[in-house]
């Protein structure tokens, strides 16, 4: 079957191109010696987890323990939580997940850091702990120096965990290449201050974490760093594209949706709205609009109802009449995901198969 013949909206991933995405990522890593840890809150299946693991991925990185417990069926030997785990009801799920396989949290608190030990020692298992560093994005995350090591030495004096190093995001690496390139300068050196405050203590950091989609491709100059997390990657989307990290034949997640409505004179009404691309609005680029519609390039995406997109038509593309299909590249793929339940898999435009998406709504 054609993908312009599934019941829309739907999503669809094209696996040549994922292929190539994860390929190209993988290579990188290997060239430069850096381990490959990708975010999984991008795609949130466990088919696409376990394709990240064949290329080479030394683990994988989640946002929550209901992701943890999800890919932890992958086969990982190790996932990284990279997010403060706080409160009683998720640490004793994490004791649990713990107690199966690996699993290492980064946490820029003591007392989350307390909280986590008074479970996990309890429950005779332990874990290990990555200090969040703020490299400049201002979310979470201590400033590079004495503060850090503090929370490293006191991680090391709790039972049931055991401090590993630290763990940043490069979520300010962001726009034109020239602006990541200086963004990332200004990173590399807030990171080099953190690790140097750990040198001089002489605590030694086997794991420096950091990157993202956007920085990805330049982060080889970053000293310090032993891996990365891109998430993004797997599938791109219009703020990679216009932020130039990635070319729109290496967008590999598409919505096809169905023209339902063209009674408005110089629009037409798509069956893909807010709940099936989100209204994230684009935040890289001079473009607007929610989503490229890859057949008529020229009209814009102006406004979502959630089950209605509103597409104004320009004179340079086609006219289209209701029954005629069309496909989006939405603007920040991670949410859109986390819409559907299923995400078919299309191989030269034909749909060879389909995937859940298994860890969508683990929010906590
Ligand atoms: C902590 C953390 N690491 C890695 C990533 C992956 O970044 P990207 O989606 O740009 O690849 C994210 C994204 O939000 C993140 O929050």
């Amino acid at each position: 079957m054609h993908y312009r013949e599934l019941d829309t909206p739907a999503l669809f991933v094209d696996l040549d191109i994922l292929g190539r995405n994860l390929d190209t990522m993988a290579r990188y890593c290997e060239k430069h010696t850096l381990g490959l840890r990708p975010h999984t809150k991008t795609h949130k299946m466990l088919e696409v987890a376990r394709m990240q693991l064949a290329h080479g991925a030394i683990g994988l990185t989640v946002a929550k323990v209901g992701e943890a417990e999800v890919m932890s069926a992958s086969g990982a030997t190790e996932i990284l939580i990279a997010y403060p785990v706080f409160g009683e009801k998720k640490s004793e799920r994490l004791a649990r997940l713990a107690g199966e396989r690996k699993i290492l949290v980064s946490i820029d608190s003591e007392v989350t850091a307390r909280g986590l030990s008074k479970v996990l020692s309890h429950q005779g298992v332990s874990l290990g702990v990555l200090v969040e560093v703020d490299v400049g994005v201002g979310r979470c995350g201590l400033p590079p120096g004495p503060k850090a090591v503090a929370l490293a030495r006191e991680i090391d004096r709790l039972p049931g965990l055991e401090f590993r190093g630290l763990m940043t995001f490069f979520g300010n690496v962001w726009g034109s290449l020239e602006e990541r390139e200086k963004a990332l300068g200004e990173v590399t050196s807030q990171l080099e201050q953190a690790c140097e405050a750990f040198r001089r203590e002489k605590i030694p950091l086997e794991i420096v974490s950091g990157g993202s989609t956007p920085s990805a491709p330049l982060t080889h100059g970053v000293k310090d760093l032993t891996e990365i997390r891109p998430g993004t990657y797997v599938f791109n989307d219009m703020n990679t594209y216009h932020q130039g990290s990635c070319r729109l034949d290496d967008c590999a997640a598409r919505v096809v949706a169905t023209v339902v409505s063209t009674a408005v004179p110089g629009q037409v009404i798509l069956d893909a709205g807010s709940k099936t691309l989100t209204s994230d609005p684009l935040g890289a680029g001079p473009a607007t609009g929610h989503g490229l519609v890859v057949e008529a390039p020229h009209s814009q995406l102006f406004k979502l109802n959630e089950e209605h997109g509103y597409l104004r038509l320009s004179p340079e593309d086609p006219a289209f009449k209701v029954g005629d299909t069309v496909t989006v590249i939405p603007n920040h793929v991670c949410p859109c995901v986390n819409l559907h339940d299923e995400v078919f898999t299309v191989r030269n435009e034909e749909v060879v198969g389909s995937w859940q998406v298994a860890a969508r709504g683990k929010v906590r």
